[in-house]
């Protein structure tokens, strides 16, 4: 009973996580994923017969000859049959060859796009635990979350820095490792607005599981404002605080950040130019807000522990930092 009720805990624990709002390429919302669920659903249907086929067949056969038994006679014995085995092997055959062609399909459809046809080209860096987004073209450096408009092909070309990441927007795209000394391509157009959640689904260490990702799925309006917003410089300090936080960005943080958008180097830390323009941060796994941004610079460590940044900050350069990083917009 014991190893029942076990059992029972398991498959339960199973079927409830299913439940929930968790990202699913069974929701696409590109052509990429449609593609992948519209396979996934195929494969499914065509299991589910041959399943249903062997369980009737299985049953059926069960109850015919336990009935014959209880007369304590043998069911009759039958060795080989010719058009039955030729069944049994054609049948298995076929549907193998269906999935081949339907899985070979699919692949061509989701295969890269001509480079010409880009409407985007977008660069993504793979750090441990962030994920870094420079619009090539467009002079912009963001972390976390990438901003997209609907309908445009995206283009992406991704390296990592460090181990390997994998990159997968399940209602977007499949995913697509991003390996150190590899430069690896995708694509992706998402054809409705929104906020998407992907996650870094290769383990690359303690914080694999906080190494998340926000795809804004913008209007082209929208897209074109946030655009112009993230091309201008970081705003400038007024206040005392504001300039003394300034300061401490330009000097202590430097090493690590940038405060320039347009920054070209790959530095270890997120670019800060815009970083109130987003609505999370470490990962995108914590809301970014006043609260959770002094908890972080007073000590990193309980909330992602194992990151690159261990400061130790006095209460008033602490006070200085915030004041000056909620300016930027
Ligand atoms: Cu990066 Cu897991």
């Amino acid at each position: 009973m014991k190893i029942f009720h076990r059992c029972a805990a398991f498959a339960l624990g199973i079927i409830l996580s299913g439940c929930g709002t968790s990202p699913s390429f069974l929701n696409p919302v590109s052509s990429i994923a449609e593609h992948e669920a519209k396979l996934y659903n195929n494969i499914l249907i065509m299991a589910l017969l041959v399943f249903v086929f062997v369980e009737i067949c299985l049953i059926w056969i069960l109850i015919r000859d336990r009935q014959q038994k209880a007369d304590d006679t043998l069911p009759k014995q039958i060795y080989g049959n010719t058009k039955l085995e030729i069944t049994w092997t054609a049948i298995p055959v076929l549907v193998t060859v269906v999935l081949f062609a339907m899985t070979v399909q699919t692949m061509k459809s989701v295969a890269a796009p001509a480079a010409a046809a880009s409407d985007i080209n977008l660069h993504v860096i793979g750090h441990r635990w962030w994920w870094e987004f420079d619009y090539t073209d467009l002079g912009i450096k963001t972390a976390n979350e990438l901003h997209i408009p609907v309908g445009a092909t995206v283009q992406i070309t991704l390296d990592s820095i460090d181990v390997i990441h994998s990159f997968w927007v399940p209602q977007l795209s499949g995913k697509t490792d991003v390996v150190p000394g590899q430069t690896n391509h995708m694509w992706l157009t998402a054809n409705q607005t929104g906020e998407f959640f992907g996650q870094c689904a290769e383990f690359c260490g303690t914080e694999h599981a906080m190494m998340r990702i926000a795809v804004v799925v913008d209007s082209q309006d929208r897209f074109d404002a946030w655009v112009a917003n993230q091309q201008k410089p970081a705003p400038q300090p007024q206040t005392g605080d504001q300039q003394a936080g300034h300061k401490l960005v330009s000097t202590l943080c430097a090493s690590c950040h940038s405060l320039n958008p347009a920054e070209t180097e790959t530095k270890v830390g997120p670019n800060l130019a815009h970083l109130f323009s987003r609505s999370t941060f470490a990962g995108a796994t914590y809301d970014l807000d006043e609260a959770n941004l002094r908890r972080w610079l007073h000590d990193t460590q309980p909330m992602k522990p194992e990151n690159d940044m261990n400061l130790k900050l006095t209460p008033q350069e602490i006070d200085e930092l915030v004041a000056y990083l909620l300016l930027l917009k």
